[in-house]
């Protein structure tokens, strides 16, 4: 394949946005498509390939738009359909394709095929959920068992998140062919591809235990509609696994998943060993031709700049160089662009059940402010504003990462090697020419780079002593 036959998301780098707290257009503290919409320009500046919006479908938000309560429109929250569709073509005009989030495993307790598969056992919905007599032992992801009584048919019904998410029996062909048409709704008016949640605990069968061998057959499916549209639709998996063969299985034999999220590498940590490690053997474990899919944050974890940096930008900055100079496709979460911290959350501000609320606060965009929002604004970064205006912020550093990457073949499609360096320092060849090397220490480093460094995180010149946690790019000579 010559580049020139690439899909679009290959090398590139994807954005996810949460609606709720990105941009708000009308000043109800909840941010909103409209917001979003006016915000383009800093995303196509900041030059991102594809936006990933949070669930932006109707919910009663006992889990901020992960129980869906209607597949086929817009949270009023959030606006309307039409705005969706003109967030969809005005970023179509600055080349940004938007993605959406697609929550097939449960829907929300108020969905209408819950409403009917709850009403009677010889409801033509009641096998479109897990109903049983007993429950087992499992205990669900929130905490508490995996099932509640229903007191209007004596029965109980499976749900791995929330009693008010009940899942869906995705052994019956019914549900799947649900599914197809809402694939291709989103599909139809343009949508480029889906971010699909907890695709690794899709297919229940029975009930209490995941059916992997199933799963690949949805995925399959799914697959091939996406493949019948041009340019192909990207599904991309929330794929919640911690061994790297498990997570190769996601992509098949390059006929299920495009693009599985990389757990293992959200978690290794900002380690010269751990680190490469993880990037060695996810290379090693996954299908030939497929792409990694990189992120260090999202709507569930702590912020990486908390929960890896200590809230020391020299070491976001390398964080944010590692994660944009590894083959692949790279996710950056909102914020993550400004080194924005975990914020903390007093009790009377918790909205989420889960004690998520504290990354999913407002974007600080610092020139209209969010005069009262939906969660507090963190106070421990600089704005956008501010940032903007400063060369030396983490927001300009990013940026000029990603304009490097973008510009340079090497960065997009050349091939990762790995190179030998000191203890606490890691090193690679992009293609033929270029070097990446982080010291991921306190002290200075010597690291094996001969050429012209194309960026530092800490603006230095140097190819070949960094110092303590300094990052560079280097074309090599
Ligand atoms: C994974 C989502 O990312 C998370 O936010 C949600 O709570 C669960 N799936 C349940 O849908
Ligand atoms: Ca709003």
């Amino acid at each position: 394949m010559t580049s020139s036959q690439q899909p679009w998301w290959f090398g590139g780098v994807l954005y996810q946005a949460y609606p709720r707290s990105f941009a708000d257009s009308n000043g109800d503290g909840i941010g909103d498509l409209a917001g979003l919409r006016g915000r383009l320009e800093y995303l196509h500046w900041l030059g991102v390939d594809g936006i990933w919006l949070n669930p932006t479908f109707p919910s009663p938000n006992r889990d901020w738009g992960y129980d869906v309560s209607d597949y086929f429109d817009v949270h009023h929250d959030l606006g309307t359909l039409e705005d969706l569709d003109a967030l969809i073509a005005a970023a179509g005009e600055l080349g940004i394709r938007i993605l959406l989030d697609l929550v097939p495993a449960h829907t929300s307790d108020h969905h209408e095929w819950f409403v009917e598969s709850r009403s009677s056992r010889e409801s033509a919905r009641r096998p479109w959920y897990i109903w049983a007599d007993e429950v087992d032992e499992q205990e669900s992801v929130f905490g508490g068992g995996a099932w509640t009584h229903d007191e209007r048919t004596s029965q109980v019904y499976h749900h791995l998140f929330l009693p008010e998410q009940p899942d869906l029996n995705w052994m019956l062909p019914d549900v799947r062919d649900a599914f197809d048409e809402i694939l291709r709704f989103w599909f139809d008016r343009g949508v480029a591809g889906l971010r699909i949640d907890v695709v690794h605990e899709l297919v229940k069968d029975p009930p209490s235990r995941p059916n992997r061998p199933e799963v690949h057959k949805v995925l399959r499916r799914w697959r091939s509609l996406a493949g019948s549209y041009e340019p192909e639709r990207l599904l991309v998996g929330e794929t919640w696994v911690m061994d790297l063969d498990e997570l190769a299985s996601f992509y098949g034999r390059n006929d299920e998943l495009q693009l599985a999220f990389n757990f293992p590498f959200m978690f290794a940590g900002l380690d010269a060993t751990a680190l490469p490690d993880v990037v060695e053997r996810t290379r090693a474990a996954l299908p030939g031709g497929a792409l990694p899919a990189w992120a260090l944050s999202n709507h569930d974890v702590v912020r990486f700049p908390t929960r890896i940096c200590d809230e020391d930008d020299a070491k976001v900055r390398s964080a944010l160089l590692a994660l944009l100079t590894l083959p692949g496709t790279s996710f950056l979460y909102y914020g993550d662009e400004l080194g924005m911290r975990q914020v903390e959350i007093s009790p009377d501000r918790v909205h989420d059940v889960h004690g998520r609320d504290g990354a999913r606060t407002p974007m600080p965009w610092g020139d209209v402010d969010w005069p009262d929002p939906w969660l507090p604004l963190g106070g421990k970064v600089a704005t956008v504003a501010a940032q903007r205006a400063d060369p030396g912020s983490v927001l300009s550093f990013c940026r000029d990462a990603i304009a490097l990457r973008r510009g340079r073949g090497d960065l997009v499609s050349g091939g990762y090697t790995p190179l030998d360096s000191p203890t606490g320092v890691c090193a690679w060849r992009r293609g033929g020419a270029t070097g990446v090397a982080l010291n991921l220490t306190d002290s200075g480093a010597t690291v094996p780079l001969e050429g012209e460094v194309l960026l530092s995180t800490r603006h230095r010149n140097d190819p070949s002593r960094l110092e303590p946690w300094e990052g560079v790019v280097v074309a090599l000579t």
